[in-house]
């Protein structure tokens, strides 16, 4: 968000620029600052903080504009200097919690929002590091808030303050005290439901630790005649009613009450005879029903109210006299006492014919009866009230010394005991002025005037010593000092108590009004007293004749003189006090003493009394350093969120509040610490920034330099800087809050940047490490592979030398080596079948195994390879085996034979005759081929079939067996060496019936003799010739046939008459 400023003479306008909404511009009328609404503090600074911060501090409407604003935002709380204005806001602004104790606890107090809790954490920091005692003054009207407020400030103390090491009960008796103080000294009011009917003063007595350890209750003047008389619309006192509403059936019954409170005349109805004397009517609220004594007339009928809960107050009350150290029977001597005084407000009275009072109540009250009878009726309601009200106080302030006891510290005598400091907490009514006002309102607003005049004393002397002690030149300041008022009231023989002790005492005929005439004649000149007469012509028609005005500091109060006598003089028929001495309840015979009744000597009336103990108060507070809370009563209604401007200027009068800005103002509107004010600006200057290394003083010295302040706008004193106007201040905060934006971007970016910095360096760490973790792993690796290789080269080379040597350690190795490579060599380069001859050369450490493994993959290729041939194909390859033993290397177209195939038949059975397969009957044929048959003679070719059975070659013609040769006949088979197929079977000749051997050609001439010859059984009996063959061609007749090499096959009768063949070579032999 950008922020620009402007400065004009009368105040400040600021504008803020919001990326999204309009442009907003603020004017701050009447001096009074208008700030941002969307910075983060903007709710705690609406107006101005502190009253001294106001450009235009004389005007009323201004002050009163800034309580206005800060109302409506619920910001109760404003400064006057080191004085905390409150307005009641009526309702619960949860401001007080445990959380908002500890933000206001040791922090600065101008550099939190205002709040009560900052006053009682500033004041309680004084009491403990300076240890002088401290008195917090809380001041308002009724109704402002100041009992909330005091029970605030207890609290804070009571949660925040260290326990202390003994009797930690302190506290909880510290806090429970009020219930019990507030239901019998509180009541309802008009103006507060729970109104403080006496002045409370309540000293806190702390240890060195700064622990609570004690306390002691100073009340003043009870508001006793609220006992017998209540206002429409208001209450007595709470006790009454919580008794009543909470009380046990079984109390009550001892105690003789009906729960209906409408029952007693003095919590509902108050009877004539009260009212007949007008000398006791209450707080100028005249009767103005005739009188009739006989009837009682309805009066405070406000037994309920919506915002009490008398039962559970009640409870409340209970516990907390038993906290107290109340007894089971001091608390029924308590009660007993609140139950009389309720009968005896139904004591009714009828004249006798003396026209003496007699009591006519049914409960009858024989000692009553004696004691009122020489009385008339109107006498008798009065001392029957009168004693109903000394009853009633006397056990007030029974009451009080009772806590006080219990709230005494238990150390008082030990050493501790004079360490400890003391706080005081003030809580007294407020300035009062009603329609019609009485005794009672002239002793409040003189106690007013009286802690006014100290609070001007003391907040001038204070002023004063500081200007002093800074060494600067104090300038005198206009106030209006109330000195002149509290004289007129308490000044020896001139005064207006003197008078009236004078008049109550003075023998003869002394009436209120005779009292009125001497005051006309002793103070008429006085510029704060008038009265009808000596008013003149106008003010006349505003005065009574039976009434004097003051010019009190706060405003003017007309009092009715009616009563001040006789309340004055407070007197009590002796009777009564006799009888009420030699009562059997405890607590009336201590309230009433017989030594009382013995003293001669004429009481102090109540206003000397009074004035006493102002003096006395006074005197306490002065020894005190103040702190001050000004409470303010923003509507009469009790609403929250109404801000009714004449009541609050009213107040804002009488509180002196514009005298005390004044006041303050007077000089400089703003003063600070060196150090403090240093801290907070130094930012606006480049040297102070980022630290100032020299003395505080001279760097605001260097720092107000550079910001341009003129000087007549500043002064230096001694420990702090004075800033004369607010503007001046206003300026350097605004220049702070643009400041504070571009530091804000600035840290923000130098941490941004930092942070993402130390995630880059823990990265890059990370990244190092897992690398140099990795390098150094690899590296490992790498140089154990290396020492690996290394050794196991030198273990092959030892080995490479020592490698005929016998198997030792230094040879192992390489020997193992050759040998396992030579193996696992051996294994990729096997042969790969049986005709493969290679074999890798072995070592000869291993020529041994080389060669046993060798014959076993041999064996093993063999093995394999028989067994993978069928049973044909092994026949077929034992016949070519049988032909190859036969043929190879002898004739010459053998090696044609050999890629050739033998085959079982060259002919079908269809291709035989069946007359032959019949000739041959179950003899199976088991070869049968074509050949042809040269004649035994002529040579001549004829074409035949040859068959081989199981026991014979049979040579066939057609159908015809023309040629049986048995085995056993067949004594052998030539043939050529040549490549011509033509061979002979040679025939044994002594068979006769033999035709002679028998000259074949074949086509498939190897084939036909192998199987032939091993038919037979003539593989050894196959002779091959070179040249010629001869042959038997029949008896005695024998045959020869020449073979000679030529170039192509001719078989021909040659001249010679043999068979000449020429065959050609085919192959060299
Ligand atoms: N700070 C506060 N926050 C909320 N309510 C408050 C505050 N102060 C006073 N009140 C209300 O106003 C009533 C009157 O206050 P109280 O302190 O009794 O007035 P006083 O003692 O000045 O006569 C309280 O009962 C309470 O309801
Ligand atoms: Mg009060």
């Amino acid at each position: 968000m950008a922020l620009q400023v402007e400065l004009i003479p009368t105040g400040e306008i600021i504008r803020v620029v919001h990326p999204h909404r309009p442009c907003k511009l603020a004017l701050g009328s009447d001096g009074v600052r208008v700030t941002m609404e969307s910075a983060l503090t903007a709710r705690d600074r609406v107006g101005v903080q502190d009253f001294v911060l106001l450009e235009n501090f004389t005007s009323e409407a201004a002050f009163i504009e800034n309580l206005r604003r800060r109302f409506r935002e619920n910001l109760i709380y404003t400064y006057i200097g080191p004085v905390l204005v409150s307005v009641n806001p009526y309702r619960d602004l949860q401001i007080y919690s445990r959380q908002h104790m500890e933000r206001y606890r040791g922090v600065s107090f101008y550099e939190v929002p205002p709040h009560l809790f900052a006053v009682a954490d500033t004041v309680y920091r004084a009491l403990r590091t300076e240890r002088r005692d401290q008195a917090v003054m809380i001041s308002g009207e009724s109704g402002a808030g100041k009992t909330e407020a005091t029970k605030r400030l207890l609290q804070f103390y009571a949660e925040t303050c260290p326990a202390p090491e003994r009797g930690g009960a302190v506290r909880d008796r510290l806090l429970q005290s009020n219930p019990v103080l507030e239901a019998f000294g509180n009541a309802k009011t008009l103006r507060n439901d729970n109104s403080s009917r006496f002045g409370k003063y309540m000293d806190v007595q702390f240890d060195f630790k700064g622990a609570p350890v004690g306390g002691h209750i100073l009340s003043y003047l009870l508001e006793k005649s609220r006992v017998v008389h209540q206002n429409h619309g208001e209450r007595n006192f709470h006790i009454f009613y919580q008794l009543l509403e909470g009380g046990e059936e079984e109390t009550l019954r001892r105690l003789g009450l009906e729960r209906n409170p409408q029952s007693y005349l003095y919590l509902v109805k108050v009877s004539r005879e009260g009212l007949a004397g007008r000398t006791w009517c209450h707080l100028g609220n005249p009767p103005s029903q005739s009188c009739n004594p006989a009837l009682p007339v309805p009066q405070g009928q406000c037994a309920k109210v919506s915002s009490i809960n008398d039962k559970s107050d009640w409870k409340v009350v209970r516990k907390a006299l038993t906290v107290i150290d109340f007894t089971e029977d001091e608390v029924e001597d308590l009660l007993s006492i609140v139950a009389s005084v309720l009968h005896l407000g139904n004591t009714h009275f009828a004249a006798d014919e003396e026209s003496n009072a007699q009591v006519t109540t049914e409960n009858q009250l024989k000692y009553l009866t004696r004691l009122l009878s020489p009385l008339n009726l109107e006498q008798a309601a009065y001392a029957r009230d009168a004693l109903a009200k000394a009853v009633y106080s006397r056990t007030f302030t029974w009451l009080v010394a009772k806590i006080n006891r219990s709230l005494a510290s238990k150390d008082a005598e030990s050493p501790s005991w004079r360490s400890t400091t003391v706080l005081g907490l003030l809580d007294i009514y407020g300035f009062e002025v009603f329609q019609h006002n009485s005794f009672e309102q002239f002793c409040i607003n003189y106690c007013n005037e009286k802690l006014q005049q100290l609070f001007i004393e003391l907040t001038l002397k204070s002023e004063q010593e500081e200007y002093e002690a800074e060494g600067i030149a104090w300038e005198p300041v206009q106030y209006f000092n109330n000195k002149i008022i509290c004289d007129l009231v308490e000044e020896k023989f001139k005064g207006i108590i003197s008078i009236l002790d004078e008049e109550c005492l003075r023998p003869g005929e002394a009436t209120d009004l005779t009292f009125l005439e001497k005051l006309e004649d002793t103070i008429k000149q006085h510029p704060h007293f008038l009265t009808h007469k000596l008013a003149d012509q106008r003010t006349r028609k505003s005065l009574d004749r039976g009434e004097f005005r003051l010019l009190h500091y706060a405003g003017e109060v007309t009092y009715n003189v009616t009563g001040f006598l006789d309340k004055n003089n407070d007197l009590l028929f002796r009777n009564l006090k006799e009888t009420m001495c030699s009562s059997e309840n405890p607590i009336l015979g201590q309230c009433f003493d017989r030594s009382e009744l013995s003293d001669k000597k004429r009481p102090e009336t109540v206003a000397t009394q009074f004035k006493m103990s102002l003096l006395e108060l006074v005197e306490i507070l002065k020894s005190k350093e103040p702190a001050y809370v000004r409470c303010i009563k923003p509507n009469d209604s009790k609403q929250p969120g109404r801000f009714d401007e004449v009541l609050i200027r009213h107040q804002v009068k009488y509180l002196g509040l514009m005298e005390n800005l004044r006041v303050r103002r007077a000089g400089f509107a703003y003063r600070r610490k060196y150090e403090a004010f240093l801290q907070r600006y130094k930012s606006l200057c480049p040297e102070t920034w980022p630290t100032w290394t020299g003395r505080p003083q001279d760097g605001v010295t260097v720092l107000v330099r550079h910001l341009g302040y003129k000087p007549e706008e500043y002064k230096m004193g001694r420990t702090k800087i004075f800033i004369r106007f607010p503007k001046t201040l206003f300026a350097t905060e605004d220049a702070l809050e643009i400041r504070r934006q571009s530091l804000a971007t600035k840290i923000q970016a130098t941490w941004r940047g930092f942070h993402c910095r130390q995630k880059f360096l823990r990265v890059k760490r990370s990244a190092i490490c897992i690398q140099s973790w990795w390098r150094g792993t690899l590296g490992r690796r790498k140089a154990a592979k290396r020492k690996w290789a290394a050794q196991t080269i030198r273990r092959l080379i030892q080995g490479f030398i020592l490698r005929h040597a016998p198997r030792c350690p230094e040879n192992a190795f390489f020997v193992d080596h050759v040998r396992t490579s030579f193996l696992l060599n051996l294994r990729r380069q096997l042969p790969r079948n049986i005709l493969d001859t290679s074999w890798p050369t072995p070592p000869p450490a291993l020529r041994e195994a080389s060669e046993l493994l060798r014959e076993l993959c041999r064996k093993n290729m063999v093995w394999k390879y028989c067994r993978s041939i069928s049973p044909e194909w092994k026949q077929q390859l034992q016949q070519k085996a049988v032909a190859s033993e036969i043929f190879k290397g002898k004739k010459d177209n053998y090696p044609q034979s050999v890629p050739r195939l033998f085959i079982s038949t060259r002919l079908g059975a269809d291709e035989i005759n069946p007359r032959v397969l019949q000739a041959l009957g179950s003899e199976p044929i088991q070869y049968a081929v074509p050949v042809v048959k040269y004649d035994r003679k002529g040579y001549k070719p004829r074409s035949r079939q040859l068959l081989l059975t199981p026991n014979a070659v049979v040579i066939v013609e057609d159908a015809k067996v023309k040629q049986r040769i048995e085995y056993t006949n067949l004594t052998g088979i030539s043939v050529s060496s040549l490549s011509d197929s033509l061979f002979v079977l040679h025939v044994q000749r002594e068979d006769n019936k033999q035709k002679g051997d028998v000259v074949l050609q074949s086509d498939h001439v190897i084939e036909t003799l192998t199987k032939t010859a091993l038919s037979a059984d003539r593989v050894n009996n196959i002779n091959i010739n070179q040249g010629s063959i001869t042959f038997a061609g029949g008896p005695g007749r024998d045959g020869i046939i020449d073979f000679t090499p030529g170039s192509e096959l001719l078989i021909t009768k040659a001249k010679n008459g043999h068979l000449a063949v020429v065959a050609p070579r085919l192959n060299s032999r």
